[in-house]
């Protein structure tokens, strides 16, 4: 299979019959944690990096031009869920980066704090991402913001925890999907309104990704962060 490092440091692409496929370097080799395939590269191990459960590959798969996640970064992940996306935000900023993962759903937390053990660079933690303030002790400031958690006042969500922990100047992925907000509008009318709500709260917008044919109904969208 042939397999290159993509502009961004961290990620590799690889071809496999028509299929092009992402892969990351694996922090814990010859671990696995869900369904990827492992493969030797270069005297390390790639994890592939699936677009159809993983917003955030389907992004770059979809032509991402900016990839700020990169490695010693300190990552706040809202709504990680049972952390498919954040053990590959993991490969990328690696030992030296660390990932603060929150989710309100303990089942999922369960399975994080499992993952957690063998990454040492991921921190669960188990809050409801609408007070900040209640989580605010575990948190330090965060190079990127990434939320993903699926609700009607996810913009709300966001800037609340961007106006206590993101430095100046950092970045926010915000992935939408219309359906959560509003089921009865457009989901282009949605992607529009919530990112409307963004630009008057000091955010600059850098660029959205629609997520087809990966995820229906779908943006990810790029924010950069200047209050
Ligand atoms: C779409 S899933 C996230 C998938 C994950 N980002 C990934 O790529 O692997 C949304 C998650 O957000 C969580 N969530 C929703 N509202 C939340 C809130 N207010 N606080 C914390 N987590 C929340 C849900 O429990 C769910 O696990």
């Amino acid at each position: 299979m042939q397999t290159k490092e993509t502009r961004f440091k961290g990620i590799f692409l690889a071809q496999r019959g028509r299929k092009r496929l992402l892969l990351t370097k694996n922090q814990t080799p010859g671990r696995k944690f869900f369904d990827e395939d492992l493969i030797a590269y270069q005297g390390s191990e790639l994890r592939t990096w699936s677009p159809n459960r993983s917003k955030l590959s389907a992004a770059i798969l979809n032509g991402l031009k900016n990839m700020p996640i990169k490695e010693g970064d300190i990552v706040l992940y809202l709504g990680s869920s049972y952390g498919t996306t954040c053990t590959y935000v993991s490969d990328i900023v690696k030992e030296k980066g660390f990932i603060f993962a929150l989710d309100f759903a303990p089942r999922v937390m369960r399975e994080l704090v499992f993952i957690s053990q063998a990454r040492n660079n991921i921190c669960p933690i188990l809050a409801d991402a609408n007070r900040p303030g209640t989580y605010k002790d575990k948190v330090s400031k965060a190079d990127v913001l990434y939320i993903d958690v699926a609700q009607r006042n996810q913009a709300e969500i966001l800037i609340k925890n961007a106006d206590m922990f993101l430095k100046p100047k950092g970045y926010a992925f915000f992935a939408i999907k219309a359906r959560s907000v509003d089921v009865t509008k457009k989901p282009e009318k949605v992607f529009q309104e919530e990112i409307g709500k963004l630009l008057k709260n000091n955010f600059k917008l850098i660029e959205k990704i629609n997520l087809r044919p990966y995820q229906k109904d779908h943006v990810m969208v790029l924010l950069q962060y200047k209050p």
